[in-house]
């Protein structure tokens, strides 16, 4: 009895650590940008600047913006495994950016297959994972995507399931992953809520020393509530477009797509969530298809 409480402790004091290592992945490093308060100047200086496409420039930096920004969820999928007694043997990537993530877990799994709606970034992942066989790099919108084959885990890394539109999207985001899971697979993602995209709004960040320099100015529109980041590049100005989600649209979104919500929490400075859902072991037919 002594012995199971003692194992039991252990046990939670372990989970409760990988927490909040993946949480503060990169709390207690440099970003690479130095941060200053919002400048008018600029920003009217920017607005005329011509517009790029989402990653066009970004993409050949993104490996630097990943490896110092991207929460370490293959440090964490070990966690997984103790805590649920989950398989990682077949893992699936959503919003796969350059690749860094399947390329870190390629070694420890028998298959990763990374899905982005982006060329640019999938050009980026295929260089860099080009030396395992078992990744697989395919375009794909993680709101729609189809693959016909199911994982144990899928990981959406980074804030990228604030691209999405409106709560459908965060739905279908959902969706997707839980029709790409096996029963009992997980599902896990990071967040920036309302608060945190806020206050990211009274701040301009300059990276001097990733590649090119560029400024990233971001705003919060009232109008649609969402937030606006613009990276100004010397040539031009990539415009990126997210919406808040905070845990009252996950738990919504985790309803509608059959995934329990099993766990969320947080990095030390509260500005990103994370969540773990999982798809029952039971489920109705319906469940992981659009409606
Ligand atoms: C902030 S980056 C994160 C990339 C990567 N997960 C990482 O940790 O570095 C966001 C990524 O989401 C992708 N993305 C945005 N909307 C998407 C969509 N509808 N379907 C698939 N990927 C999308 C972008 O192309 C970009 O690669």
């Amino acid at each position: 009895m002594r012995m199971r409480l003692f194992r039991e402790s252990i046990g939670n004091l372990r989970w409760w650590w990988a927490k909040y290592r993946l949480a503060n992945s990169n709390a207690f490093s440099w970003s690479g940008a130095i941060t200053v308060p919002a400048n008018e100047q600029l920003r009217q200086a920017i607005a005329p600047k011509p517009r790029l496409a989402p990653y066009e420039r970004l993409a050949p930096l993104w490996h630097l913006h990943s490896r110092r920004g991207s929460p370490r969820y293959e440090r964490f999928l070990p966690a997984m495994r103790r805590r649920f007694n989950v398989p990682l043997a077949d893992v699936l990537d959503l919003a796969c950016g350059v690749g860094l993530f399947a390329a870190r877990l390629a070694p420890d799994c028998r298959r990763v297959v990374g899905i982005d709606s982006s060329g640019l970034m999938l050009a980026e992942a295929r260089k860099n994972c080009g030396r395992h066989a078992n990744v697989c790099i395919a375009e794909g919108d993680f709101r729609s995507v189809v693959l016909g084959e199911t994982f144990d885990i899928a990981v959406c890394a980074f804030d990228s399931v604030n691209y999405v539109d409106d709560a459908d999207g965060l739905r279908d985001v959902l969706r997707t992953a839980a029709r790409h899971l096996h029963a009992g697979g997980f599902f896990l993602f990071d967040a920036l809520g309302e608060a945190t995209m806020r206050k990211l709004a009274r701040v301009d960040s300059y990276f001097l020393r990733f590649g090119p320099r560029h400024v990233m100015c971001h705003y919060f529109d009232e109008a649609t509530q969402k937030s606006r980041t613009l990276v100004v590049f010397p040539d031009g100005v990539e415009e990126h477009v997210r919406m808040p989600i905070d845990p009252p649209q996950v738990a919504a979104a985790a309803e509608s797509a059959e995934l329990e919500l099993l766990e969320l929490f947080r990095d030390v400075r509260g500005l990103r969530t994370f969540y773990v859902l999982r798809k029952p072991r039971e489920v109705s037919q319906s469940a992981g298809f659009a409606t």
